[in-house]
């Protein structure tokens, strides 16, 4: 239960990384997808945190090898066994959902557990379809909490149409797929992060995209293995480019960042408020990859309601942004934020108004109207994302945030980085 204490910066910074955490989900996926091929799968860059360590250990347990030489990470398998050990996720709600899809059509029984955030998490949202054609996945409340039962079991094909954009569900039933009996399609009523289409195609997979339908042929033979460098996380990137954003005459460079479509919203909508951003592409392996540049300018509210699932993770730190803008921003059609790592629509409110900014509240979002941020004591409910946001808001006004351990589930150097721009005391 450790805590931060941040003092202001009243003063302009110039700053540049390449060492921002790798990204989180491409990260759970190479840990996942390595147990699809044929071979040994290369990982640089792989994100060493909490939640992708997880997923590498309950990968390990299902009898992959995992060689680390502390630097690169090779992973190979032959095919997924059955584990002495219950599954663990930790914090995950990725890791939860993307080993329902891979366990589901395996041979044996497999238990995932998580942390108490977790296991208060909604999993229904993958039991269910999985369940619909063929699998055996039970838990809690009808197989909605955790922790989950899964007996491998033979699935049929299917056609689904998801009512939510969510790339976790959309990635569980791609991995069903790869081994149920027939061509299958996912449709989903938004484009939601797309990394599982890109790295199994690019690991030759059979799968086809067509506005928001995914087409999945079976896996005739195993996959080819993955060679990949992770690029940095957009995500963990963003809290940096709204330090910038509110610390007048600022500016930061951040290097080999992912600039996936859709990934990179919270960056365009910082665009709009106002932010000076530039885009310099630098490599495209599996996905486009590049620097960023954000310099601060006078930033003014705006309105965020659709595409909401490409800036998802980015919503509490351009809640600070917000704070910090000239006039009313409004955020709707969110209400996904309510099932994340905490109900990040009622964390959002609550530790704004504790910093003076006035917040409305509704069923799908929050309204902002931007003031002066004053410091003040928060909590970061277990979440990673609100405990990071806050600490950047203390560049404006000095801040002490609670319970900062979560930060290690995504981002382990934020410290590190964070002491470059601003003084701070964690104990
Ligand atoms: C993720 C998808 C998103 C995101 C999460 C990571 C992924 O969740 O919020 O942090 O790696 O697939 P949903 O797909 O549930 O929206």
């Amino acid at each position: 239960m450790s805590l931060v204490k941040v003092v202001a910066r009243s003063t302009s910074f110039s700053f540049r990384t390449d060492a921002i955490a790798a990204d989180k989900s491409i990260s759970h996926r190479c840990a996942m997808f390595s147990m699809l091929a044929h071979g040994e799968s290369v990982v640089e860059n792989f994100l060493r945190a909490e939640d992708t360590m997880n997923s590498l250990r309950i990968v390990e347990k299902l009898g992959a090898k995992v060689v680390d030489d502390g630097d690169v990470i090779r992973i190979s398998s032959e095919g997924i066994q059955e584990s002495d050990d219950i599954l663990d996720c930790g914090n995950s709600g990725t890791g939860m959902r993307l080993f329902c899809g891979l366990l589901a059509s395996a041979e044996g029984h497999f238990i995932l557990t998580g942390d108490e955030y977790l296991k208060r998490r909604p999993m229904k949202r993958v039991t269910s379809p999985l369940r619909s054609i063929g699998a055996k996945v039970d838990g809690r409340n009808d197989g909605d909490l955790a922790p989950l039962s899964i007996r491998g079991a033979s699935l049929k094909a299917f056609d689904y149409e998801s009512k939510i954009a969510s790339a976790q569900v959309k990635s569980a039933m791609i991995l069903a797929a790869l081994r149920a009996d027939g061509s299958c399609t996912y449709k989903e009523p938004e484009l939601s992060r797309d990394h599982t289409e890109r790295m199994l195609k690019g690991m030759g997979a059979d799968i086809s995209v067509d506005g928001l339908t995914t087409t999945i042929k079976p896996m005739t033979k195993l996959l080819s293995p993955l060679k990949i460098r992770v690029p940095a996380d957009p995500s963990s990137a963003f809290f940096f480019a709204v330090a910038a954003a509110i610390t007048p005459g600022s500016e930061v460079v951040l290097e080999g960042v992912t600039f996936n479509p859709t990934r990179i919203e919270a960056f365009k909508a910082l665009e709009r408020m106002g932010a000076e951003i530039s885009y310099d592409l630098k490599e495209d392996v599996y996905e486009p990859i590049g620097n960023i540049t954000i310099k601060h300018a006078p930033l003014k509210a705006i309105r965020v309601d659709d595409n909401i699932s490409w800036l998802i993770d980015e919503l509490p730190v351009l809640s600070i942004a917000m704070a910090c803008a000239e006039g009313r921003s409004v955020v709707t059609s969110a209400e996904e934020l309510r099932v994340k790592e905490s109900d990040r629509i009622s964390t959002v409110v609550d530790n704004l108004q504790a910093c003076g900014i006035d917040v409305e509240e509704f069923e799908d979002g929050y309204a902002v109207t931007g003031g002066t941020l004053r410091s003040a004591e928060v909590d970061s409910f277990g979440d990673h994302r609100i405990a990071m946001s806050f600490i950047i808001a203390g560049l404006r006004c000095g801040m002490e945030v609670r319970d900062i351990d979560c930060i290690n589930t995504s981002f382990p150097n934020f410290f590190e980085l964070l002491s470059k721009i601003t003084e701070i005391q964690v104990s």
